[in-house]
């Protein structure tokens, strides 16, 4: 497998967030030749349409890291049956930029009942273009499980889900290379 790059952002801003665990835990769990960034946009401001050319450093560092990855991973919580504000407020960001179109999308949920924002998402990945590559789709039972990234780590069920799911997201990653290359 050659190597590949992966942006990871979580919804949520809050310390012991389950979202973020996750993506941290996807960082450690990931083989090699993986590598897993993970983004941060808690200091984006407010999406706001008539900023969109001004340089905003959380925002120039947000899009340069999903240039330079070869797929994206969120994780995103559910707040009053809606994506997290601070992931859409994320993705506002991202809509009008040229790398977010054809990006593979990988989804991670870690509430099962929380299927609003998860559908949501997928909408809005589609609409902006992205590739949600449902065979990486991991649903993890995380919410109220007191579990931290040393804890998802270590429960062989759950790493092993997550390692099933990003190993099916970078083998669609490696697919959709080759045919890039081959047209
Ligand atoms: C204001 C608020 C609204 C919420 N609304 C929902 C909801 O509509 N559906 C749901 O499944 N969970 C809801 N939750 C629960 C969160 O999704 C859950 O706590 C989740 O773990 C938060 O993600 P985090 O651990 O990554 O911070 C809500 C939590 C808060 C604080």
């Amino acid at each position: 497998m050659e190597s590949i790059k992966l942006l990871a952002l979580s919804g949520s801003l809050r310390k012991a967030s389950y979202n973020t665990a996750v993506i941290e835990a996807l960082q450690i769990l990931a083989p090699a030749n993986i590598k897993v960034v993970i983004g941060s946009i808690g200091d984006l401001p407010l999406f706001n349409p008539d900023r969109e050319e001004e340089y905003i450093p959380a925002l120039a560092e947000l899009t340069q890291s999903l240039k330079l990855s070869d797929g994206l991973i969120l994780a995103s919580p559910e707040y009053a049956h809606g994506i997290s504000g601070p992931m859409k407020n994320a993705l506002d960001w991202l809509v009008s930029g040229v790398d977010f179109p054809d990006k593979p999308v990988m989804l991670i949920n870690t509430s099962s009942r929380a299927s609003h924002a998860l559908e949501a998402l997928r909408e809005v990945v589609k609409t902006m273009s992205g590739i949600v590559v449902e065979k990486a789709y991991v649903s993890i039972p995380l919410l109220s499980s007191g579990l931290d990234v040393g804890g998802i780590v270590d429960n062989r069920e759950i790493s092993g889900a997550l390692k099933a799911g990003l190993n099916q997201f970078c083998r669609e990653i490696e697919v959709q290379k080759l045919n890039n290359r081959v047209n």
